[in-house]
């Protein structure tokens, strides 16, 4: 009998339909966590561990262009490592200054403030985190 061949076809043909239904709607990604960023929402950025900052001392990290200093153990403090003088980048944390290569200019590790021309005012501060021993811009 023929008559029980068409009804069986029609299931198949309906389930095949419901499949194909089911693979293409459903919980495909697309969510933007594929390594991409998006400039809205500003991630934390890890500088680098606390640990690594010298005490009294500091870290110019130049891609970030941010000198992160720690005047004594455990306080930690960041600055702009963009010189106020003509804009070089601050390269080098050494006797209690942050230094600018391009005409001497030095800031004091404490508080960004100019502790030697001729820079004609202090390194703005930035803000920063320091949790689980990590430092990251805040
Ligand atoms: Fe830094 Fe001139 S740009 S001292």
């Amino acid at each position: 009998m023929t008559a029980d061949a068409l009804p069986r076809r029609t299931a198949l043909l309906a389930g095949g339909a419901a499949l194909a239904a089911g693979c293409g709607g459903g919980s495909g990604g697309g969510d933007g966590t594929d390594g991409t960023r998006t400039s809205g929402t500003p991630s934390p950025t890890v500088l680098a561990a606390a640990s690594d900052i010298p005490v009294g001392g500091g870290t110019v990290f130049k891609d970030a262009k941010v000198v992160v200093t720690q005047p004594v153990a455990n306080e930690f403090r960041a600055f702009s490592a963009v010189c106020t003088h003509q804009g070089c980048l601050v390269d080098t944390v050494a006797d209690g200054t942050i230094d600018c290569p391009c005409h001497g200019s030095k800031y004091r590790v404490t508080d960004g403030t100019v502790a030697a021309g001729p820079a004609p005012r202090r390194l703005p501060e930035e803000r920063i985190n320091v949790s689980d021993g990590n430092i990251t811009l805040a």
